[in-house]
């Protein structure tokens, strides 16, 4: 197969920036933001006031350590337009995200703001290998969630003919693509397992679909998961990231030659590390809480936004831009099981383990008593019989044990038995009393 990865002609300059360049363009984009929101963003004159420091006082880079954190929270009590550092009327779009609880968050956009997020849309559609002319399927749920039309204007920009599925009908996705042959899907990984799944229902052979890349992401996803998702598909699975505060999809961006953790698209977003827990900066490579500052919103500019997202920052390698490894959970995620600390993630790398079982999985806690517990619902592969399932689930929880370090009791259920998700999957069902 010929190679999907771009030429260096086929790069905006800025990927391929010296350090030197990108810095200098990063420091006059940060004090333009920082002055954006100081002038027009009560929270953040208040904010800013309160901490004692002033946009002028960014003279370097490192200095953007001096200004207070913007949290979920923060956005939450300026709800829904208090966040705004434009008039409504120059507000070209509004997205939002559901809260488990409570009202949603609000984002808005100017046209110039989504025109910058369809530039890094379709700069991430082409890091991922996909080109003009390529046609773009795109199952990322519209509406208010920034997935579907994200996606959507980045392909266009990109040249590409886009497939506009959304979310949802799994059997009418499953048509378009033997239909229309699209080369690229964007959707969340455990729908496109769900997707793949239907394939097989129909009698059709996922791998020999017309797809050759999945652009993934909205949602954790481990290295088993691509193996698996790309032995099944035979597809390139490539990672992207992005958070609606933020933008949306498009702040980070796997390169299909390198698949080596996501490039986060720095001359728009200054990403740093912070100790989650005292929110000291930590140096490059250590792991840490992602924050970000946008440098070029109009609408809505975020100044050091708490993602919660866990990961760590690392050199440059495919492009000029530093990179961040691959997200395999979130603070927020974080169980803590008889005091151990656990994520979905670790649990679906060790089902990803077994052929027998498939990553269709849910994870219970509940408190019976006084202490917590942990069940695991999994689902047995087709092909598998149940008395392979049930041996597959016994090493499971064996090695839930001896690896992770909690006891937990796996049920395996027959193909089906665990609830598929249009969009984010839902891992974890969390049933003890508040
Ligand atoms: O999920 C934006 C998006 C859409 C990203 C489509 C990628 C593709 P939110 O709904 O605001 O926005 O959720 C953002 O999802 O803070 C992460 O916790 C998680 N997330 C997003 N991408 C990834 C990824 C969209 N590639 C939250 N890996 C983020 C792991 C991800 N987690």
């Amino acid at each position: 197969m010929p190679s999907r990865a771009p030429g260096p002609g086929d790069l905006e300059p800025i990927e391929r920036a010296g350090a030197s360049d990108l810095a200098a363009l990063q420091l006059e984009r940060m004090r333009w933001t920082l002055a954006h929101a100081y002038r027009n963003v009560p929270h953040y004159k208040r904010a800013f006031d309160a901490a004692g420091v002033k946009p002028d006082r960014l003279r370097s880079l490192a200095d953007l350590a001096k200004f207070p954190f913007t949290t979920k929270d923060d956005l939450r009590a300026n709800y829904p337009f208090g966040m705004f550092a434009v008039p409504r009327t120059e507000v070209a779009r509004v997205h939002a995200s559901s809260g488990t609880t409570g009202k949603p968050t609000v984002v808005g956009y100017t046209a110039k703001d989504i025109d910058t997020w369809a530039t890094v849309m379709a700069r991430s559609i082409r890091a991922a290998g996909g080109r003009a002319g390529d046609i773009v399927h795109v199952a990322y749920g519209y509406g208010l969630f920034t997935g579907g039309l994200g996606a959507h204007y980045g392909a266009e920009k990109l040249g590409a003919t886009v497939i506009p599925m959304s979310g949802g009908q799994t059997e009418k996705q499953v048509q378009l693509i033997a239909d229309f042959k699209p080369d690229i899907i964007m959707v969340t990984p455990s729908y496109m397992l769900a997707i793949a799944e239907e394939m097989e229902r129909q009698g059709l052979d996922p791998k020999a679909c017309s797809l050759s890349i999945g652009i993934f992401g909205a949602e954790p996803w481990t290295p088993a998961m691509r193996q698996a998702i790309e032995a099944k598909l035979s597809i390139d699975a490539i990672d992207i990231y992005g958070l609606s505060e933020v933008m949306g999809p498009g702040v980070a961006q796997e390169c299909i030659e390198t698949k080596d953790g996501l490039t986060v698209w720095e001359d728009h977003f200054y990403p740093e590390i912070v100790d989650p827990a005292t929110g000291a900066v930590l140096p490059d490579g250590e792991k840490g809480e992602l924050v970000f500052t946008s440098l070029t919103k109009e609408a809505m500019p975020v100044i050091r936004y708490r993602t919660r997202d866990l990961t760590r920052l690392l050199p440059p390698t495919a492009r000029s831009m530093r990179r961040i490894e691959k997200i395999t959970g979130r603070s927020d995620d974080m169980m803590i099981i008889r005091g151990v600390n656990v994520f979905p993630t670790q649990v679906e790398e060790l089902i990803l383990r077994h052929p027998e079982l498939v990553p269709q999985y849910q994870i219970e806690i509940t408190r019976p008593g006084s202490l917590d517990e942990m069940a695991v619902l999994v689902e047995r592969a087709p092909d598998a019989g149940s008395a392979d399932g049930d041996r597959a689930g016994a090493s499971l929880q064996h090695l839930v044990k001896s690896l992770i370090g909690v006891s937990c009791e796996v049920r395996v259920v027959g193909p089906g038995g665990v609830e598929r998700s249009v969009g984010k999957a839902k891992r974890v069902v969390d049933k003890r009393p508040r």
